[in-house]
């Protein structure tokens, strides 16, 4: 069904406050700036209607201007009910002229009216976090697929569920996994959601985490940042895996590795970055200490059993903005941050521009590569192109004036040769 509305807001007079934001996380962003400036004289999107569906943030604003600045008709919509900056969508609509439907605390019939929004632009290329458009296109627009000429998507949670698609042979049209590009989760996953994974839970509670028993599940590349920021703010870190590779990982690098049922007992804050269902289980619950905090920073809200929290607890309030306190039939306190959902996002910004600048960079790129590729691509899940990882690699550190060596041709001969030095 075709929306009527052009956008959708909480307020559009909040807008010089989002342009003013935008403006500063613009001068963070060097490279996707450099990539603006060459879309606009070249205009590779010329003409393209594009729907993204991403977190609304500064970042994305700077991201959705670079689309727009190639050429491409391009409308936005949240991919978290909880993470939209209603300043900047207000912004990216009075300022940008970029059609927004996000509004921060927005239910779950709005948030998916919102996709559906976005949808009826009639995309050629979407671009996802959590592969929302791409999953409506393949069940209730199926009339559209054939309009597509690839997507993009951002985070580990969506390309998993695309890769499955894949193997199903349900997926309709090629997509390129931005997050697959080295110059987005090692950077991305591991620093911006470890720095601001800790700013949420800081922002929400203000608890001192020097001391604290801080557990972490999953040591991928978010679990990793978030353990290496709490042990820098000398929390005692505990690790959760259910990978032996990784579990090893985490043992070699300093931290207690254990089952979730030994740590549910002793932990002081609890965070699962795993992109796993029901992490934290009703028999984890079950069990805490008295005061425990509990969050997530994986993709879906479904890490913790929520549900199983609710039928544990005698009472429910909120405690602070963002902090929800269940008592339990026994007296012990749970405080649950921002619903469950991704804490970094919805209790802070979300991961620093400087960070953004590579991912978004990536995007970029990886859109501009689909429409000179349309055509030759098949309905498969694309990584980046190693030339555009490597270039924004490179040009990230001259943006950050940082030198490094080239191997002289007697260092590449050897390198590739089998015969010397033995
Ligand atoms: N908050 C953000 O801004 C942000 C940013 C990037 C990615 N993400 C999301 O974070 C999640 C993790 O991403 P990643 O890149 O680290 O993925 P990853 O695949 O590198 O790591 C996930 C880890 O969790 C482990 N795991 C799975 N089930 C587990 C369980 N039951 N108990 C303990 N460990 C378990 C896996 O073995 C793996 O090592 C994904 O949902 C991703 O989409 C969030």
């Amino acid at each position: 069904m075709a929306t009527t509305k052009r956008y959708d807001v909480k307020d559009l007079s909040l807008a010089p406050e989002g342009v003013r934001r935008i403006m500063w996380a613009d001068r963070q962003m060097p490279v996707l700036t450099t990539i603006r400036e060459r879309f606009e004289r070249e205009q590779p999107l010329q003409g393209r209607r594009i729907s993204a569906c991403l977190h609304v943030t500064t970042e994305t604003a700077n991201l959705m201007r670079t689309l727009k600045a190639g050429g491409a008709d391009v409308v936005l919509c949240a991919s978290n009910p909880l993470s939209t900056q209603d300043d900047v969508a207000a912004a990216l609509v009075n300022d940008f002229e970029i059609p927004v439907f996000a509004i921060k605390g927005e239910d779950n019939d709005t948030y998916y009216s919102h996709i559906e929004a976005a949808v009826d632009h009639r995309p050629q290329l979407t671009m996802d976090d959590g592969a929302d458009v791409i999953g409506v296109l393949h069940s209730s627009r199926r009339e559209q697929l054939g309009d597509i000429i690839a997507g993009m998507e951002e985070t580990t949670t969506g390309v998993i569920r695309l890769k499955a698609m894949e193997a199903d042979g349900a997926l309709a049209f090629p997509v390129i996994a931005v997050n697959e590009a080295r110059t987005k989760h090692l950077f991305d996953n591991r620093y911006g959601t470890g720095q601001s994974t800790i700013d949420g839970i800081i922002r929400a509670t203000n608890v001192l985490l020097a001391g604290k028993r801080f557990v972490v599940a999953g040591y991928g590349w978010v679990g990793r940042g978030v353990a290496l920021r709490a042990r820098g703010l000398g929390a005692h870190v505990i690790v959760t895996e259910v990978d032996p590779m990784r579990a090893l990982e985490a043992l070699m690098d300093g931290y207690e590795v254990m089952p979730m049922a030994q740590a549910a007992p002793i932990g002081d804050i609890f965070c699962t970055a795993t992109g796993d269902k029901h992490v934290l289980a009703r028999e984890h619950l079950s069990v805490m200490k008295d005061g425990a905090i509990i969050c997530n920073t994986g993709h879906f809200n479904v890490e913790i059993d929520i549900p199983a929290l609710q039928s544990l607890s005698v009472d429910t309030r909120e405690a602070r903005n963002f902090v929800e306190e269940f008592t339990m039939s026994d007296g012990r306190r749970i405080f649950l941050l921002a619903d469950g959902r991704l804490v970094n996002i919805s209790a802070a910004e979300g991961h620093p521009a400087i960070v953004m600048d590579m991912s978004f960079a990536n995007q970029a790129l990886a859109t501009e590569y689909a429409v000179q590729n349309a055509g030759s691509l098949e309905a498969r899940v694309y990584p980046v192109p190693t030339e555009i990882d490597e270039e924004i690699a490179r040009l990230k550190l001259e943006t950050m004036g940082i030198d490094i060596d080239s191997l002289s041709e007697e260092q590449a001969k050897y390198l590739a040769s089998w015969d010397e030095g033995t």
